[in-house]
């Protein structure tokens, strides 16, 4: 059974992306921080009869990353990776912390690259396979009071365009997505968003990138723009 690896799959967007994939058939690996939340996904997964396994693993942490992924590729067969985890700090530019900056940077660019640096070498080795790394509109332009998530966003627009040339004639598909906003717990600390009612649902949202997977670049505006 191919086995898809998608990081922050204990909620939003990983989650829904989680449950559609296993209905397609792959076995799900799960990957948080949180345990539990991961566990509860799991569960649904196999109650609708699939199959999926959790595992802790902070994206941030490449000595965490890079035996986790050896011990995968040793007990899975590894198809792909979708770096969805991220964290988002809002507000005037110069009111962030030190800590926000670290945090947005460090899971939302640094996390993308250690984790596709530690997938990517099995999937050359049986060239096929999947990189998708969920980006955001923040990724195509820049917001108010979105500097440095918008920077980190911007990063990985970088690095996944890169990948695409770079991998440009093997049999392993990078897409980028770019999605305006869903309604998700990554709004849960923050008024930036004032009404999260008129924002797409992370499950709608899950079912067009589905729908889109023969294209490379997928671009998911906000509902009624
Ligand atoms: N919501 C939106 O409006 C929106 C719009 C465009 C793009 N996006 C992007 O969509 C992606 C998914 O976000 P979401 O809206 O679904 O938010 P979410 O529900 O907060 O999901 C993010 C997940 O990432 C995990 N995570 C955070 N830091 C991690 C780390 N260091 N290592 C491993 N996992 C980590 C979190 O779980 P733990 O805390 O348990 O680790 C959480 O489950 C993000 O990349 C976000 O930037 C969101």
């Amino acid at each position: 059974m191919k086995s898809l690896i998608i990081t922050g799959a204990g909620s939003g967007l990983g989650k829904a992306l989680a449950l559609l994939y296993a209905k397609q058939g792959f076995h799900i690996i799960l990957i948080g921080r949180t345990l539990d939340k991961l566990k509860r996904v799991e569960k649904e997964i196999r109650e609708n009869g699939g199959s999926a396994q959790s595992f802790s693993v902070d994206v941030t942490k490449p000595d965490e990353i890079r035996p986790f992924i050896q011990d995968a590729a040793e007990n899975f067969s590894l198809f792909g990776l979708i770096n969805n985890a991220g964290v988002g700090h809002f507000g005037p530019f110069e009111g962030l912390t030190q800590q926000e900056i670290h945090e947005m940077l460090d899971t939302n660019v640094l996390g993308s690259i250690y984790m596709s640096q530690a997938v990517l070498p099995y999937l050359k080795d049986q060239n096929e396979g999947l990189l998708m790394n969920i980006i955001s509109t923040a990724g195509l332009k820049g917001k108010v009071n979105e500097s440095v998530y918008v920077a980190s966003k911007f990063a990985v627009r970088g690095f996944t365009e890169s990948l695409q040339k770079e991998l440009e004639d093997t049999n392993i598909e990078v897409k980028a997505v770019y999605m305006g906003g869903m309604d998700t717990p990554f709004w849960d600390e923050s008024d930036h968003i004032k009404d999260k009612s008129r924002l797409r649902s992370p499950e709608a949202v899950a079912e067009i990138i589905l729908n889109s997977m023969d294209e490379d670049t997928i671009v998911i505006q906000s509902k009624g723009k």
